[in-house]
């Protein structure tokens, strides 16, 4: 398809109205002021940490459920009511993003942001050892007789990464705090992180768990109906153009992001094209860049042996099976000048691109002979291609 002409792009924005009067209501950074469907677990919450108020160590909670399942806004609403709630200044309601703070190091930095540290014992940006961190967290927090309830979003990402030792020292931090405390409410959309823990880090920190349920079809459709009133001039996102959302977000599991964003890209397209008010087409179309966009980033962030064997993959249309594909695999390896793994780190490298999304691989049963795997690409051979070419290896 030719690119749009910049005079076609200025005259259709000039003759097509505005779709959007407030944009932001839906972009990820929005916090909307009622939580819908969620009821439930905003009590739930609120009763777990309601202890605090009058002093007392709440348990340690565990919040787990899919993602888009509002896990983060129900604890940031909790938080906020909390922060509201409490008089004394020794409450802190702490909330740290393991994943957007990347590092051990880094997540306990932005904990100590919110507990006032002596000058001399500031964090700074680096340098110190990750026990000398935990340290004055914890010295400061036993002078000032702080209780602290920390939110540890996406605490999977923390343990995957780096282990579960930062949340060994929190759980076992009871009398070195006294009469302060710390409480953690960990959020995960992995439940096997649990795999992955100390059972008696388990054990702290899932003294209460809670799960969050995928929304149905009917709840995404009314939490989209809610969102397009603030975002939308009125007459732009129909009642027909919301169920098409609703309905196409939660076909996997119900996902309030994922219909929240689809809603919204739609609404760009729609308005690029100079419509009225988004239809159908500007709906699927927001659909297949969100796909495109998904598997894209999939792929850019794979490690160079994960890309190797998908290329692999992608050289049997017809799909393939475990035998074949380890040796155009072991081919593309030499032609790039990569180290050959064994078929064993094959296999598993083959299993986390089934769970991406990107392969299929399934046992076939040969009969008496046995079972193998039948190993075939979920993705475009173009988009791997497009987006394998800006790779530094297979570039070329
Ligand atoms: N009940 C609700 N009413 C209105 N908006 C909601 C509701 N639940 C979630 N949202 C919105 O949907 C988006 C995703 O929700 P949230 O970030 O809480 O998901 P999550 O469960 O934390 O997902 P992840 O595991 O991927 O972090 C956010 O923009 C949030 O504001
Ligand atoms: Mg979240």
């Amino acid at each position: 398809m030719r690119p749009d002409s910049i005079d076609e792009i200025f005259r259709r924005a000039k003759a097509g109205k505005a779709l959007f009067i407030d944009r932001k209501a839906l972009t990820p950074e929005f916090v909307p002021d009622h939580l819908s469907f969620r009821d439930g677990q905003i009590q739930a919450v609120a009763e777990v940490l309601a202890p605090v108020l009058h002093g007392s160590k709440p348990s340690n909670l565990l919040l787990y459920g899919k993602t888009g399942t509002g896990k983060t806004a129900v604890a940031r609403y909790v938080q906020a009511k909390l922060g509201g709630e409490a008089g004394p200044n020794e409450l802190t309601v702490a909330y740290v993003n393991a994943r957007i703070a990347n590092t051990e190091y880094r997540t306990l930095a932005e904990l100590a942001k919110f507990i006032n540290l002596p000058v001399d014992k500031q964090i700074p940006f680096t340098g110190l050892s990750i026990g000398e961190v935990t340290e004055r967290i914890f010295a400061a927090m036993q002078a000032q007789k702080r209780r602290v309830i920390l939110v540890l979003d996406e605490i999977d990402y923390l343990v995957k990464s780096f282990g579960d030792s930062i949340l060994y020292e929190f759980t076992r931090s009871g009398e070195r705090l006294a009469p302060g405390f710390l409480s953690l409410v960990g959020i995960s959309n992995d439940l096997k992180f649990k795999d992955d823990l100390d059972p008696r880090v388990l054990s702290s920190l899932s003294e209460e768990e809670l799960v969050f349920p995928p929304y149905t079809v009917e709840e995404l459709r009314e939490i989209l109906t809610d969102r397009a009133q603030t975002a939308f001039r009125p007459g732009a996102a129909s009642q027909a153009a919301i169920n098409l959302c609703a309905a196409m977000a939660g076909s996997e599991h119900g996902d309030a992001r994922r219909a929240i964003d689809l809603l919204r890209i739609a609404g760009e397209v729609a308005e690029r094209e100079g419509l009225e008010e988004i239809d159908d087409t500007s709906i699927r179309r927001a659909s297949d860049k969100m796909e495109h966009d998904r598997v894209d980033e999939a792929i850019r962030s794979l490690p160079v042996q994960n890309k190797a064997v998908l290329l692999a993959v992608s050289r049997f249309r017809e799909g393939t099976n475990t035998g074949e594909l380890y040796l155009a695999y072991a081919s593309l390896c030499k032609r790039f000048g990569l180290e050959t793994l064994t078929q064993r780190r094959v296999s598993g490298i083959l299993a986390e691109l089934d769970l991406l999304g990107l392969i299929e691989a399934s046992v076939v049963s040969k009969g008496r002979r046995g079972r193998t795997k039948r190993i075939q690409l979920l993705i475009s051979e173009e988009a791997l291609a497009k987006t394998l070419s800006e790779d530094t290896t297979f570039g070329k």
